[in-house]
């Protein structure tokens, strides 16, 4: 099952196999450079079906660090069609995650040290539903106003456009991890009294216009996904799996194709009960309730686990994240302990 095809409107899938976007933290000015075509097109070498790209703001603000991957103007375009042609070279699909960090943007990358920089260290102010910050230490954003929150959309928008240019194949919107669209989903970072903050409905509004306003430049035979977390992990008054899936219900009469299950981040310090695995029941779940696909990710490690989580409808795709940054060549890896035959590129078939 790891191995078989998977179609999604026009787009074959050879295998389940996803490398999860991550960033790399390696831009200036939000352009892509040689580090991301040697980094994703190995991946491409390595036999995944789906290589995505880290996040990629939308605007520049809407990076985390001044060094984010970018798709706020056209001059981004060019760099990465060059990566979109390497990767579909080696028969994967190039798939782009959209993203705005909301209230924990303007931070410095983690290895320098991941704190908040202030405006004479180049940092900027960061936007939000409302001026409630992330953790005691971190920038308080300010609130969007109601014309700035109508204008998101089109962010998103604009740049899916550019990343059909780009040469893309699929677009996923983050809006997981407690960045801007998640921020505007959990009762956690929203407290507006307007149209987007208080009932489900109203938290859930942006994230639906955004696939709303990307499912109409996005081509129709190309794949849209959503990336949430799933849970909070808070309890009560937090986002949880049962809205996740209502969520997910909405998602799909917007033309969503893919729902991937991640979870967290919304706050500091939460205690969550990581482990292999420990986020696949949250895609099993979704997939069946709101009988949307899903992507599993998270401690995904070993071929066996990968394949009962596609075998077992627990997911229609597993993403993997640290373990491809560990082994670029996971999915050529992974089929002899399956008993799958994938052929790594002539280049390399002297290895064999
Ligand atoms: C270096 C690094 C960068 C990441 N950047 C992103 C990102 O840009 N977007 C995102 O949705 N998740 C990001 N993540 C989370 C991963 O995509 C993945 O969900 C997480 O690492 C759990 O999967 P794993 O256990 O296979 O690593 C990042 C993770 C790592 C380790």
């Amino acid at each position: 099952m790891l191995f078989d095809a998977f179609k999604i409107r026009d787009i074959v899938f050879k295998n389940r196999i996803a490398v999860s976007p991550m960033c790399q933290y390696s831009s200036v000015d939000g352009f892509a450079n040689d580090w991301h075509l040697v980094h994703l097109g190995s991946r491409a070498v390595g036999g995944a079906a789906l290589v995505m790209t880290e996040a990629a703001a939308v605007e520049a603000r809407g990076r985390i660090s001044p060094q984010d991957l970018g798709l706020w103007k056209d001059e981004h375009v060019p760099f990465l069609k060059k990566i979109t042609d390497f990767i579909k070279g080696q028969n994967a699909v190039p798939g782009i995650q959209l993203a705005h960090a909301g209230r924990k943007a303007s931070v410095t990358r983690p290895w320098d040290g991941d704190s908040p920089l202030g405006e004479a260290g180049g940092g900027w102010q960061a936007a939000a539903p409302s001026a409630v910050r992330f953790g005691a230490g971190s920038q308080v954003p300010y609130a969007l106003t109601l014309e700035e929150i109508s204008a998101i959309p089109g962010l998103f928008a604009a740049a899916a456009g550019r990343a059909l240019a780009a040469g893309f194949q699929v677009v996923e919107l983050h809006a997981a991890h407690g960045y801007l669209l998640h921020e505007f989903l959990s009762p956690v970072a929203n407290k507006r009294a307007d149209a987007y903050g208080g009932e489900f409905k109203n938290r859930a509004r942006l994230a639906l216009e955004t696939a709303r306003a990307v499912r109409k430049v996005w081509p129709a035979g190309f794949p849209l996904f959503m990336r949430i977390s799933a849970t909070d992990w808070l309890g009560d008054g937090a986002w949880d799996i049962a809205q996740s899936v209502e969520l997910a219900r909405a998602l799909k009469n917007e033309g969503v194709d893919l729902v991937d299950c991640s979870s967290g981040a919304i706050a500091p310090d939460v205690a969550i009960p990581a482990g292999p695995g420990f986020q696949v029941p949250f895609a099993e779940r979704i997939r069946r309730e709101a009988g949307i696909p899903t992507g599993a990710v998270g401690f995904i490690v070993s071929p066996e686990q990968a394949e009962t989580i596609v075998r077992t409808g627990q997911a229609d795709l597993v993403l993997l994240g640290r373990e491809y940054l560990r082994d670029p060549y996971w999915a050529l890896h992974a089929a002899p302990r399956l008993h799958v035959k994938v052929p790594p590129p002539p280049q390399y078939l002297r290895a064999l």
